[in-house]
């Protein structure tokens, strides 16, 4: 279940049984970090033990808090990171999409061909909310963690509240800014402008440090494969453009 163990450090992965959400944790000691908490019995196990928890949201997307509740309610010492847009988004059931999760399973499920019982997980999901993040910022933030460093960089392509993780400068979670399958920009607060004036060169730059990539759907990879996928559509390609 490690993906990573680099010394003391353990990276462990738990994906959500409705959608193929990731949940990242990040374990040291007695003291751990979540990225994007998913409603996961596993992952509420694996964090029974630990005293201190840190919780990073790489945006607002029901799909990527949707076990922040119960994490805040089962832990007490929890303090949760995230842009500050992202923090004001998750106290709404339509900012954080929860009020369309119905359509966004409809659509999730016939994209995949399989047949499922939309309204029983609809019914399990329901429309919630958030109390705001502990810590927020606008741009750019780092802090300490154990004996590691964590860059967070706000991104703009797949929603307004997005984030990236950047641990010890070389493993990238990413969230839904980059996974192996082109970026969605289409959602409310997206830009597929913003995505390749900002995210796409931000990201490029860090394709020589970043080791592997963890994103929030599917499998990790590299930032080069990652990248790749992406193709810039004829309207955005300026006589500079390196794509
Ligand atoms: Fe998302």
């Amino acid at each position: 279940m490690d993906l990573v163990t680099d010394q003391n450090l353990k990276i462990q992965r738990y994906t959500w049984d409705i959608i193929d959400t990731n949940t990242y944790l990040v374990l040291e000691e007695n003291k751990a970090l979540v990225i994007d908490p998913v409603d996961s019995a596993d992952l509420f196990e694996a964090i029974n033990a630990v005293d201190q928890i840190d919780v990073i949201l790489t945006h607002s997307h029901f799909d990527h808090i949707c076990g922040l509740n119960k994490l805040r309610s089962i832990k007490h010492d929890v303090r949760v990171i995230a842009t500050s847009e992202c923090s004001v988004n998750i106290g709404s059931i339509y900012r954080n999409m929860s009020s369309a999760a119905e359509a966004f399973l409809t659509f999730y499920y016939q994209n995949k061909g399989i047949e499922a019982d939309i309204s029983s997980m609809v019914a399990r999901i329901g429309t919630f909310t958030c109390e705001p993040a502990d810590m927020t910022f606008d741009e750019n933030m780092e802090f300490a963690w154990c004996n590691h460093s964590f860059e967070l960089i706000r991104c703009f392509g797949h929603s307004n509240d997005s984030l990236i993780a950047l641990l010890d400068g070389k493993y990238l979670f990413s969230g839904d800014t980059l996974l192996n399958i082109p970026t969605t920009t289409r959602f409310i607060g997206g830009s597929t402008a913003k995505f390749w004036d900002k995210d796409y060169p931000m990201l490029k730059g860090m394709s020589s440090s970043v080791e592997i990539v963890f994103p929030g759907h599917g499998e990790a990879g590299s930032i080069s494969d990652m990248l790749s996928v992406n193709v810039m559509p004829e309207r955005y390609r300026g006589k500079d453009s390196k794509n």
